[in-house]
């Protein structure tokens, strides 16, 4: 039998690969622009990978070749500048650095028990999320995987929290339980309601895109005995459209209903100037998720969920078992119990660690140059002759058309900046008609790479 150590033993072959995977790392980190790569479909692929998981192993050398030659060059670096689709990535070198670190550390992030320094690290900056929204002193969370599970974690506590309340009058429960939230709603939110087996009243949006509490009423009408939580929307991923939180706050104040907001694309905005007034009003929420990987220039995976009152998002979650006693039956803590969750990353940690390194301020600065770039391309499409702009952007995500083209030219004209790794702008819909959409949260994106892409749109016809 071979040394069943051999994994685990430091030798010079190993220190060898670490030595190639640090200069990997540091490589990727340096490219300015990344190439912007693209998938690739699976039959090339396999034609193109050898076999690689085998009883004997090809060995770390090999695996990292093929990594660098074919696999992540099937893989699109979500945070190339001119990458302007869905929601990009940026992250800062800081939080990349500090994310090897994470990994290098081993911390079992879950339990104040294991995890103590780590979850200190991550509860200052929930802490500061929570005083830069208003929310009061005692208010915190923890640091999920992303949104779908901040949303569904922070839905199910409201559930919980309606039903407690419900027993504690002796009132029975309703037969569906019901959640509100806008039209223009993420995906994850009706996964969500899958997920709990409860229904959504879908509430539609004004002509700026805009959920208000006025639109709750009318849509809820009399069914407020089944609605356990208004969920708005604070950045839609479309348009970043925010809701109107502080009527969706005082509606619910009138029916003692919870107020979640999903801010995962588009509540870093209320660190800029500019953007902070779209936010009035979070300061009266129960809880709400922002995502750091999507503006908050941290790499995937992390989402902060934040409850003004913690203790029920821990009674709502908190798992028992003999063997977790000794973690849970405590004052301290525990990450693990405050969503759909137990082993956890200390997944705050790159953001923690970029924050204390440059300042709030840096963060600022960068959400609102993000802010700027969107404002400037909005105006030169609005002043284009071939373009037109569906609405002005309330964030950093711009919509517009390309006058008179089907979607088989938004198509060709797309696929033909990807194939040439030029650029990643796919078209979306808005009312089941094709737009482009510029969704900026890297500060690498400038307003001179938009230009050119916008002036791609003039060529063809
Ligand atoms: C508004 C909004 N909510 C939720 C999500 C889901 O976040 P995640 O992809 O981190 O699960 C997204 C993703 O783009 C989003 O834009």
């Amino acid at each position: 039998m071979t040394n069943p150590l051999r994994m685990h033993i430091h030798d010079d072959a190993m220190a060898a690969l670490r030595e190639r995977i640090f200069d990997y790392a540091r490589d990727r980190m340096q490219l300015d622009p990344p190439p912007l790569d693209k998938g690739m479909p699976f039959t090339e692929l396999r034609a193109m990978m050898p076999d690689t998981v085998t009883e004997s192993g090809i060995g770390g050398n090999k695996a990292l070749d093929l990594f660098g030659e074919i696999l992540a060059p099937a893989s699109m670096s979500t945070d190339h500048p001119a990458m302007v689709s869905f929601i990009p990535v940026a992250p800062t070198e800081a939080s990349i650095l500090f994310d090897l670190v994470v990994s290098a550390s081993c911390i079992f992030g879950g339990s104040w028990l294991e995890g103590a320094g780590a979850i200190y690290a991550e509860n200052e900056v929930l802490k500061f999320l929570a005083t830069e929204a208003g929310l009061p002193e005692g208010a915190g969370g923890v640091f999920v995987q992303g949104g779908t599970n901040g949303n569904l974690s922070a839905l199910v506590a409201a559930r919980f929290d309606a039903e407690h309340r419900l027993a504690q009058a002796g009132k029975s429960r309703p037969a569906r339980w019901c959640f509100v939230a806008s039209e223009e709603a993420h995906s994850s939110l009706a996964h969500s309601a899958r997920v709990m087996d409860v229904d959504v009243i879908k509430v539609p949006v004004g002509d700026d895109g805009r959920m208000t509490g006025a639109a709750i009423e009318k849509a809820v009408a009399g069914a407020w005995g089944s609605v356990f939580a208004i969920v708005a929307t604070g950045g839609t991923t479309n348009f970043g459209i925010v809701d109107d939180i502080a009527s969706v706050v005082e509606t619910a104040k009138d029916h003692d209903t919870w107020v979640h907001v999903d801010g995962a694309y588009g509540l870093a905005g209320m660190f800029a100037p500019s953007t902070k007034p779209h936010f009035d009003g979070i300061a009266g929420v129960d809880s709400f998720i922002v995502d750091p990987h999507k503006w908050l220039y941290a790499p995937y995976d992390s989402c902060a969920l934040i409850y003004r009152n913690p203790s029920i998002g821990r009674a709502a979650h908190t798992q028992h078992a003999s063997y977790l006693d000794v973690l849970t039956d405590t004052d301290e803590w525990n990450p693990s119990d405050f969503a759909v969750h137990l082993s956890r990353r200390a997944r705050g940690l790159p953001l923690w660690f970029s924050l204390a390194t440059h300042g709030v301020g840096a963060y600022r600065e960068a959400i609102e140059s993000n802010n700027i770039v969107a404002r400037d391309i909005a105006a030169i499409i609005r002043e284009s002759d071939h373009l037109e702009l569906v609405r002005e952007p309330m964030l950093s995500v711009v919509v517009f058309r390309r006058t008179g083209w089907t979607q088989d030219d938004y198509t060709a004209w797309s696929d033909e900046l990807w194939e040439a790794g030029k650029a990643a702008c796919f078209p979306s819909k808005f009312q089941g008609e094709p737009v482009l959409r510029f969704a900026i949260v890297n500060p690498r994106t400038t307003l001179d790479i938009l230009l050119e892409l916008v002036e791609s749109l003039k060529d063809k016809s």
